[in-house]
C-alpha cells in the first residue's frame, strides 16, 4: 500500500488580536495568558524598596501574607457573616483609644476606615454636626461653618471643606513658624469655627505640630471670648510613631480639647494599604444622627463609615501586628526607622548644597531645600529626575501658599530602608549631585512638565 501522504503541516494559527486596553475585549483569554499579561505590565511599576516618596507599607512578614490570603474574601461591612472580624475591629480601635490615653477607653468610640482620608472626613463631619447642633439649640444660624488648619495640611482637608461646604481657614506657615503652633490662631477662629486641625506629622516635612501649645492657645481664647473650639488631631503618620518613640510628648486625649484622632494603619501602623482608624474621646462627641443602623445583611449593625463594602483583611492584619509587636515591637521597628532618618538627614545636611528644613526626628521624614548659589545650573526637580534614573523616587515640590517659592525635597523612611540601603542612597545622591554640578548650562525643561507632587 502506498504510504499515505504526510498530513499537511498545520497552518500557523494567527495570533489572536491583542486584547484592547481601554475597553472590554470580545473574547475570553486563558487565565494563564491574562495573568502573564497583567504581571508583565505591572512589572513596569517602580521598586517599592526604593520609593522614598510614599508613607504606605509595602512589606509585611510571611505570617501576615498567610493571614491576608486567608482573609481576602472577607467584607468588613458584613458584620453578620463576619462577627469575629467585627469584634477584632472593635478591639483594634479600643487598643488605639488606650494607646492615645482616652480617659475611659471603654467609653470611647471608633471605627476602621479605608485610610486616613476617610477617617479625616469622619472627624470633620462630627465636628461640623456638633457645631450645627449647638448653634441651632442656641437659636443661632449654622450655615457658615469654618475649619482652621495650617496652610500645610494634606489635600484631604481641602477636599473635606470642598465636599462638605466648610470654609477652610488656613494659617500660613512661614520660616519663623514652620508648622501651626498657635500663633495667629485668634485671627482665624470665630463663633463659626467647628474646630482646629492639628497635624502630627505634616505631610510636606514630617514635623509635628505642637498640639499642646495649640490647645493652650485655644484655652486662652476661650477665657477671653467664651468660644470652646475642639481639636481634631490628624495623626495619619505620627499617631503611630509618637506613642512609641516620644511617649512623653503630650498631643493626644491627655489634652481635654482633643476630641478625635485619626491614623493610617497602612502608614506607620505597618499594614498593607487599605486601612485607617478614627477614634473619638467619648461617645458624646460622635453625634448619634451620623450613625446609621443597617439591617439588610441580617442583624442590627451600626455604621458610620463613608464606604459600605470594603476589605476586612487589613483589619485582621492590623490586629495581627498589635498582637505580635506590642509596644516593644512598634518601638523597635519605628525606632530603627527614626535612626535611619536622623542619619540620612545629618548626611544630607553635611553635603554642602542642601539646607535641612528639619532633622527627621519627629516622624522618620524630613525635607531639605537648596542653598542659594547663582552659579548652579540645576534645581531639586533635576535632582529628583536624576535619582529616578538610578531607581530612587524622591519627590521635589513647592511648599504651600506663602512659601510656594521655596522648593523642597523629602524622604520618607519606612520599615525596610535599612542603614545599608540608606548608605547606597547617599552614594546615589552624591553621584547625582556630582553629575549635575558638572553641567555647563541649564537642563532644558519640557513644556507642561508638572512641577509638583500631590500630597
Ligand atoms: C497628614 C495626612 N493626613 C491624611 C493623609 C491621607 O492618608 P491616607 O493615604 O491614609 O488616606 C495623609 C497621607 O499622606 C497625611 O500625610
Amino acid at each position: 500500500m502506498p504510504n499515505s501522504p504526510d498530513p499537511a503541516p498545520p497552518s500557523p494559527q494567527p495570533d489572536p488580536p491583542p486584547p484592547p486596553r481601554d475597553r472590554l475585549g470580545d473574547h475570553e483569554l486563558a487565565a494563564e495568558t491574562a495573568y502573564q499579561l497583567v504581571h508583565d505590565e505591572s512589572m513596569l511599576d517602580g521598586n517599592a524598596r526604593l520609593n522614598l516618596a510614599t508613607f504606605v507599607t509595602t512589606w509585611m512578614d510571611g505570617q501576615a501574607d498567610r493571614l491576608y490570603a486567608e482573609a481576602f474574601a472577607k467584607n468588613a461591612i458584613d458584620k453578620d457573616e463576619y462577627p469575629q472580624t467585627a469584634a477584632i475591629e472593635q478591639s483594634c480601635w479600643r487598643i488605639l483609644a488606650d494607646l492615645w490615653h482616652a480617659p475611659d477607653p471603654e467609653g470611647a468610640i471608633g471605627t476602621s476606615t479605608t485610610g486616613s482620608s476617610e477617617a479625616c472626613m469622619l472627624g470633620g463631619l462630627a465636628l461640623k454636626r456638633r457645631w450645627q447642633h449647638r448653634r441651632r439649640s442656641q437659636g443661632k444660624k449654622a450655615d457658615k461653618p469654618n475649619l482652621v488648619m495650617s496652610s500645610a495640611v494634606q489635600v484631604r482637608w481641602e477636599k473635606f471643606c470642598n465636599y462638605w461646604d466648610v470654609e477652610p481657614r488656613r494659617v500660613p506657615i512661614s520660616l519663623d513658624h514652620k508648622a501651626l503652633d498657635g500663633a495667629g490662631l485668634d485671627r482665624h477662629v470665630d463663633e463659626n469655627t467647628i474646630g482646629v486641625v492639628a497635624i502630627m506629622g505634616v505631610t510636606y516635612t514630617g514635623m509635628y505640630e505642637p498640639v499642646a501649645q495649640i490647645a493652650a492657645e485655644l484655652d486662652r481664647l476661650q477665657e477671653r471670648t467664651g468660644l470652646d473650639v475642639p481639636i481634631h488631631v490628624d495623626g495619619a503618620s505620627g499617631a503611630m510613631v509618637a506613642p512609641f518613640c516620644q511617649p512623653d510628648l503630650v498631643w493626644d486625649f491627655r489634652l481635654p480639647r482633643v476630641a478625635s484622632i485619626n491614623t493610617s494603619g497602612h502608614k506607620y501602623g505597618l499594614v498593607y494599604p487599605g486601612v485607617g482608624w478614627a477614634v473619638w474621646r467619648d461617645r458624646s462627641l460622635l453625634p448619634a444622627d451620623l450613625v446609621f443602623r443597617v439591617h439588610y445583611l441580617g442583624g442590627d449593625m451600626p455604621t458610620f463609615a463613608l464606604n459600605f463594602s470594603r476589605p476586612g483583611a487589613q483589619i485582621l492584619l492590623q490586629y495581627y501586628l498589635f498582637r505580635r509587636l506590642g509596644r516593644a515591637g512598634y518601638a523597635r521597628v519605628l525606632g530603627a526607622a527614626l535612626d535611619v532618618s536622623r542619619r540620612l538627614a545629618a548626611a544630607i545636611g553635611q553635603m554642602g548644597p542642601f539646607e535641612l528644613w528639619n532633622d527627621g526626628s519627629d516622624i522618620p521624614v524630613f525635607a531639605w531645600s537648596l542653598r542659594h548659589d547663582p552659579a548652579r545650573q540645576w534645581s531639586l526637580y533635576d535632582l529628583s529626575d536624576r535619582l529616578r534614573m538610578a531607581g530612587w523616587q524622591v519627590p521635589a515640590y513647592p511648599m504651600p501658599a506663602d512659601l510656594e517659592d521655596l522648593t523642597v525635597q523629602r524622604i520618607v523612611v519606612r520599615n525596610g530602608l535599612t542603614s545599608d540601603l540608606a548608605d547606597r542612597f547617599i552614594d546615589a545622591l552624591a553621584a547625582a549631585v556630582q553629575h549635575l554640578d558638572r553641567l555647563t548650562g541649564p537642563i532644558p525643561r519640557s513644556p507642561g512638565r508638572p512641577v509638583g507632587f500631590r500630597h
